[in-house]
C-alpha cells in the first residue's frame, strides 16, 4: 500500500521531470527557432532589397517596355533604354519636386526612395533594343536631320546637335534623343511650357529648351521627330 503510493509518487515525480525537460527542450528548441528565424530575415532583409529593385524594375517595365523601348499606346511611354542616368535622375526628381507635371509619373515616383530612384536611373543605361520607329517618310526624316544638324538659323532654331550630340546619345542632364518614340518626342516639345519648369521656385535645366520648342513649327518638330526615332 505504501509502496504503490510511493511508486506512484516516484512515476509522478518521474512525469514531472518529463514534462519538465519537455519544457526545457522546448525552450531550446523555440530558442533556436527564434535564432534562426533572427538569422533568416537578417538574410532575406538583404535579399529583400534587391527583390524589391526588382519588383519595381518589373512594374516600369509594364508601362515602358520589358527592355525599356518605349510602347505606342493612347498615352506614348517614352523609351528609357539607353538614356543619361543623370538626366533621368532629374527627370524623377522634377515628377517630385512638380518641377515637371505628368499625373502618372508623380504618383510613380513619390514611391521611390532616393537610393532606388538612382538604381533605377542608373539601370536603364545598358538596354540597347532597337528603336520602335514609325518616325514617318523620307522626306520629313531628311528636313529633320537638316534642323537636328544645322539648326534654322531664320528663326532662332540652334542645332539641336549643339547639346544632344552628334549621335543623339546626349549627356549629363540633357537627354538621349536617339530611337525615342517620335509621338512622345512631339508631345513633349509642343506642351513644353505647360509641363516642364513648373516650379517657379526651383528653376531647372528644362528653361534652355523653352525658346527652341516654341519657334519651332509642329511641322519642323514632326520632323526632328521622323529623324532621331530612328537612330540607334
Ligand atoms: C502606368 C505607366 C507607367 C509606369 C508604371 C511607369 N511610367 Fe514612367 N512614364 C509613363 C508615362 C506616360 C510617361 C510620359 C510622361 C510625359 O508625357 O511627360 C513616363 C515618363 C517617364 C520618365 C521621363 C522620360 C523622359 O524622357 O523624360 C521617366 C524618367 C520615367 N517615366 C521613369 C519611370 C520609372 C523609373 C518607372 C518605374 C519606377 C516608371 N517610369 C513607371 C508611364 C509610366
Ligand atoms: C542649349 C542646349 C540644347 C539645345 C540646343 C537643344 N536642346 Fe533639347 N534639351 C536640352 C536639355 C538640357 C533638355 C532637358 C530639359 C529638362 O531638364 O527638362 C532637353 C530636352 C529635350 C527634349 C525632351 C526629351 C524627353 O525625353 O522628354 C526634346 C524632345 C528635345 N530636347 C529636343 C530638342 C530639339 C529638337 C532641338 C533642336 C531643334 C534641341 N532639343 C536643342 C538642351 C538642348
Amino acid at each position: 500500500m505504501i509502496g504503490s503510493f510511493f511508486s506512484g509518487a516516484d512515476h509522478r515525480t518521474r512525469r514531472n521531470d518529463e514534462s519538465r525537460m519537455m519544457k526545457i527542450a522546448g525552450l531550446h528548441s523555440a530558442l533556436r527557432t527564434a535564432i534562426l528565424a533572427v538569422v533568416f530575415s537578417a538574410g532575406l532583409s538583404i535579399t529583400g532589397h534587391a527583390d524589391d529593385f526588382q519588383a519595381k524594375l518589373a512594374y516600369c517595365k509594364t508601362c515602358h517596355g520589358l527592355s525599356g523601348q518605349g510602347y505606342h499606346g493612347y498615352y506614348p511611354m517614352p523609351r528609357l533604354a539607353g538614356q543619361q542616368p543623370k538626366y533621368l535622375e532629374n527627370q524623377l526628381r522634377a515628377f517630385i519636386e512638380h518641377r515637371r507635371k505628368n499625373a502618372i509619373m508623380a504618383n510613380v515616383a513619390h514611391a521611390l526612395s532616393p537610393s532606388m530612384l538612382s538604381a533605377l536611373a542608373h539601370h536603364f543605361r545598358d538596354l540597347n533594343p532597337p528603336p520602335l520607329g514609325g518616325g514617318g517618310s523620307g522626306g520629313a526624316v531628311a528636313t529633320g536631320k537638316r534642323i537636328y544638324e544645322e539648326g534654322l538659323p531664320e528663326s532662332n532654331v540652334p542645332a539641336c546637335s549643339a547639346c544632344h550630340g552628334p549621335d543623339a546619345r546626349g549627356q549629363d542632364q540633357i537627354p538621349r534623343l536617339a530611337g525615342q518614340l517620335p509621338d512622345y518626342f512631339y508631345s513633349k516639345l509642343v506642351n513644353w511650357s505647360a509641363e516642364r519648369g513648373q516650379n517657379s521656385s526651383m528653376p531647372d535645366s528644362s528653361a534652355v529648351m523653352g525658346p527652341t520648342s516654341h519657334n519651332l513649327t509642329k511641322s519642323q518638330i514632326a520632323a526632328v521627330a521622323a529623324y532621331v526615332s530612328g537612330l540607334r
